[in-house]
């Protein structure tokens, strides 16, 4: 390994050493004097000692703070009765139970990490997750930590009208000087990292919920007044959110009052602090001529997730960090749920698969894999990741698959009503719904322990003379670091098999005397087994892993007009869309193999006909459609190579939708006509899935790059209602070359350069550009006057789309797009190494490309680690990386 001169090697923490606290916080009292330069913060803790042991020192975490005095029990303390050192405050003698008064001093104007009390747009706001609140002031910051907060804040009147934080406001009123104060009690005993502050000046707007067994709750939204038009869809999500956990979950909300903030600067989507949520103000503000729909349905599950955690995540929540995907995995399924009642679940689930293909997968086969329940971490930001987020969702999902909706809901209510106001771990979890279930789940643990993307190889076989049909299946695993060898999972695998007239056939396996209609669910345990299912008339064609029932790769030798007979007539829809995902991904893998050997490339004629009857097809559900003629995206593809071109996916996918759209032109082009809008703008699952189709056919239009079309396309631009059509239609012309695009990006910015949310899409598209010269213009709108890299959303909108969201330019054989990267993570990581390392963290797969790129991208890792003073988050990153 490289050898690294800084940080002075940071620390591991691991699983395996977690300990009780020896201390405990029943109470919480704080005192924020918020000031134009610096802010004071009293606070007082009364602390219980908990451990045997004869009087332990008590540590006290705290970064970045500026302390005052201390004082225990009403004494001064002198600074030889603790030693303070950057990271903790130790205090050698203390009491069984006692009283401690902390003042420290903080700067949240000059805090550009966006973690602990900051300021974004001249108000004051928290994040605390995951070790934020250390930098408030002296704590034991870890979640097993849960105290009752009493929260004072004190602030001038006129800048900072108002003020908030978790809980109920019990007090508020006028100091001298111009300043006023508020006070808030939380009664629930939360960790430090639920914490939150807000003060500003800000628009409200308030409405009601009216709780299932009758509780009035006060329901305040927060926003700049700027953007006080942009409210409405998100109180209507909370709302429905709301509802909904009480219809399936049984959960009703537990304070009188629910606040959401909007800021810009932030570092994440949003934060679930108890009573008090923190938004990034793109998850939150939305009117038709500034947001898609895409960015709608956003807002509706980030809204219900946040909400979702009041229950799972702040009354039960994490005993230590490892334990992330208790709250993350299982609140990410919660929200999934939710969404795919508001609308179609085909489609929800398809967004949701194909996000955690493209993305998951690789994190899994890269060198951050980790499992779902890590087992050490240096910097523990680093494991907001893909997996524990989705794949802990997705091992949520084969919960309630294996457990089936009323046995899933019995167990979430004994874990609800079990651990009420405890920090637990995710086996405790697993153990509620096995004892509400009275089923053995111990194999299935390993999904918590083990990482890396299962992978099933199947085979079947039909015995005519019999009437049975086998499927073997074979389970493996690839090998992850720290983990070389794999034990089997218990893996649910839902299947059907479809007759000739695309009817599900009666499964009754071996033994078995009655058999089931439709999906079944089979459960693997076994490295190899096989299941015989009898009374099959004829061949069988067979739709496995239905809505995609566990996150595992398939492997199947189907043959293509089984897929074609699956597209056209399976009943799982999930499945309909995969077949036709496999199709493609088989295609394009073959040219992909022309294109590196030279040879002409040309469009298998059945493929063409096939996306010609589904463009005829009657389907009601136009976003579904829409799904189906989507190519798989250039990262998914990725996947499927030993070597990774990222040029040769390019051209090739290109390649496709352009012939496509020559063989289909008409076709798009009177679809596109026949969908056009009747009627004032609405945004319903119909309107929505409309939208989608004729954005699709309007894409596919554009590759055909003719005068006619790209008027059409600008037509659409400059005359359309919503951002959607807006978006699509500019999304297109980004890449052209001829003079629309110059056209339609000026006219865009000029229209919109007051709106930083409808901005950060304009750096994206540009971000997003198949045009040679992107990396040049990126690096020209670094400059822009609108980015700032402070302001996490820019970074990720041009930087961050550009290095993960378009292969082809970052790939760039020369490294520059590398170079740039680099650059840019230095520049960023001062100032906030959290989002720095994920910018970083677009290396990661480097070795999975060819002998010139895998130089190229880690000469820029070299460079990084060898650069002194670079933080943790991307020290750990980049050292895993070259390790
Ligand atoms: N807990 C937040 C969520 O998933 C995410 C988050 C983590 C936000 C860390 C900020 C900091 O809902
Ligand atoms: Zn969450």
């Amino acid at each position: 390994m490289l050898e690294i001169e800084s940080p002075a090697s940071p620390q591991t923490i691991d699983l395996k050493d977690y300990k009780i606290p020896d201390y405990y916080i029943e109470t919480v009292d704080l005192h924020f004097e918020l000031g134009e330069k610096q802010t004071t913060v009293r606070s007082r803790l009364a602390i219980s000692r908990y451990s045997e042991a004869k009087a332990p020192p008590l540590v006290l975490n705290g970064e970045a703070l500026e302390l005052l005095s201390i004082q225990l029990d009403g004494q001064v303390l002198d600074k030889k009765d603790y030693q303070q050192n950057p990271e903790s405050l130790t205090l050698f003698q203390v009491p069984e139970r006692f009283t401690l008064e902390i003042e420290t001093r903080i700067y949240p104007q000059d805090n550009t990490t966006l973690s602990g009390l900051y300021t974004s747009g001249g108000n004051f706001c928290t994040q605390c997750e995951a070790e934020g609140f250390r930098r408030i002031t002296y704590f034991l910051d870890r979640p097993d930590v849960m105290a009752r907060y009493t929260t004072t804040i004190v602030a001038d009147k006129k800048k900072y009208p108002v003020l908030l934080s978790n809980g109920n406001l019990v007090a508020q009123g006028e100091e001298d000087n111009g300043h006023h104060f508020a006070k808030w009690q939380d009664p629930f005993p939360k960790p430090s990292y639920l914490f939150a502050l807000v003060a500003g000046d800000l628009a409200r707007i308030e409405d009601e919920f009216v709780t299932r067994s009758g509780r009035k709750v006060a329901l305040h939204m927060y926003v700049q007044s700027h953007n006080r038009d942009k409210r409405e869809h998100a109180m209507a999500s909370l709302k429905r959110a709301m509802a909904w956990d009480e219809q399936v979950y049984g959960r009703e909300y537990d304070l009188d009052i629910y606040m959401i903030v909007a800021v810009d600067d932030f570092n994440m989507g949003a934060m679930e602090n108890k009573g008090l949520n923190i938004f990034n103000s793109k998850y939150v503000l939305a009117k038709p001529e500034t947001a898609t729909d895409t960015d709608y349905e956003n807002i509706e599950g980030v809204i219900a997730h946040e909400y979702f955690h009041n229950w799972s995540g702040n009354r039960v929540t994490c005993r230590d960090w490892f334990q992330l995907s208790l709250k993350e995995g299982f609140t990410v399924f919660r929200d999934q749920q939710f969404s795919a009642d508001q609308g179609s679940p085909a489609v929800k689930r398809i967004q949701d698969v194909n996000h955690l293909r493209t993305y998951q997968f690789r994190e899994d086969a890269g060198p951050m894999a980790h499992p779902v329940r890590p087992e050490s971490y240096v910097e523990v930001n680093n494991f907001y990741t893909m997996t524990v987020y989705e794949k802990g969702a997705e091992i949520v999902r084969m919960l309630y698959h294996l457990l089936g909706p009323e046995g899933f809901r019995q167990g979430t209510d004994l874990y609800f009503d079990r651990h009420d106001g405890q920090a637990v771990t995710t086996d405790d979890f697993v153990k509620a719904l096995e004892d509400a279930n009275a089923l053995d789940l111990s194999q299935f643990r390993r999904w918590y322990s083990q990482a890396g993307t299962p992978e099933l190889r199947i085979s079947r076989a039909y015995d005519a003379e019999k009437s049975t049909y086998t499927l073997k299946i074979k389970q493996t695993c690839p090998p992850t670091p720290g983990q070389p060898h794999k034990a089997p999972l218990h893996i649910p695998l839902a299947i059907g098999l479809l007759d000739s007239q695309g009817e599900d056939l009666p499964l009754r396996l071996a033994g078995e005397t009655t058999a089931v209609t439709g999906t079944r669910v089979l459960e693997l345990r076994q490295e190899e087994e096989a299941f015989v299912f009898h009374d099959i008339p004829c061949e069988p064609a067979p739709s496995l892993l239905r809505s995609f029932s566990a996150p595992v790769k398939l492997y199947l030798d189907l043959r293509d007009e089984e897929r074609y007979f699956l597209l056209a007539h399976d009943k799982d829809r999930f499945n309909r869309w995969e077949a036709g995902q496999q199709l493609a991904v088989k295609i394009i893998l073959g040219l992909v193999k022309d294109y590196q050997q030279g040879k002409p490339l040309v469009l298998d004629s059945a493929f063409i006909e096939t996306v010609g009857r589904i463009l005829e097809s009657d389907e009601p559900d136009q976003a579904f459609v829409a799904h189906i003629l989507a190519l798989p995206s250039e990262h998914y593809l990725a996947e499927f190579m030993a070597v990774i071109d990222p040029d040769a996916i390019h051209e090739t996918r290109c390649f496709i939708r352009r012939s496509l759209a020559k063989a289909l032109q008409e076709l798009f082009a009177a679809t596109y006509q026949a969908l056009t809008k009747t009627g004032a703008y609405r945004r319903d699952p119909k309107e929505m899935g409309r939208r989608k189709l004729r954005n699709t056919c309007l894409g596919y239009l554009m590759e055909l790059d003719e005068p006619d079309i790209r008027s059409q396309c600008l037509q659409q631009f400059n005359h359309a209602d919503n951002m959607t059509d807006v978006i699509a239609a500019l999304s297109r012309l980004v890449d052209i070359e001829g003079p629309e695009r110059k056209i339609a990006l000026q006219t865009f910015y000029d229209k919109w350069q007051e709106d930083s949310l409808v901005i950060d899409k304009w750096f994206t598209l540009q971000a997003l550009s198949r045009r040679q010269d992107t990396l040049a213009r990126v690096q020209e709108l670094t400059h822009h006057p609108a980015f700032k890299l402070t302001n996490p959303n820019k970074v990720r909108a041009l930087i961050g789309a550009f290095s993960q969201g378009n292969p082809a330019r970052f790939h760039d054989p020369s490294g520059k797009g590398y170079g740039f990267l680099g650059d840019y993570v230095l520049k960023l990581d001062p100032l906030n190494p959290q989002v720095a390392a994920r910018l970083v963290s677009a290396f990661n797969p480097w070795q999975r490309y060819d002998q010139n790129r895998q130089e190229l991208m880690k000469a820029q890792l070299e460079r990084i680690a060898k650069t002194p003073q670079i933080s943790k988050d991307v020290y750990e990153i980049v050292s895993k990386n070259l390790a």
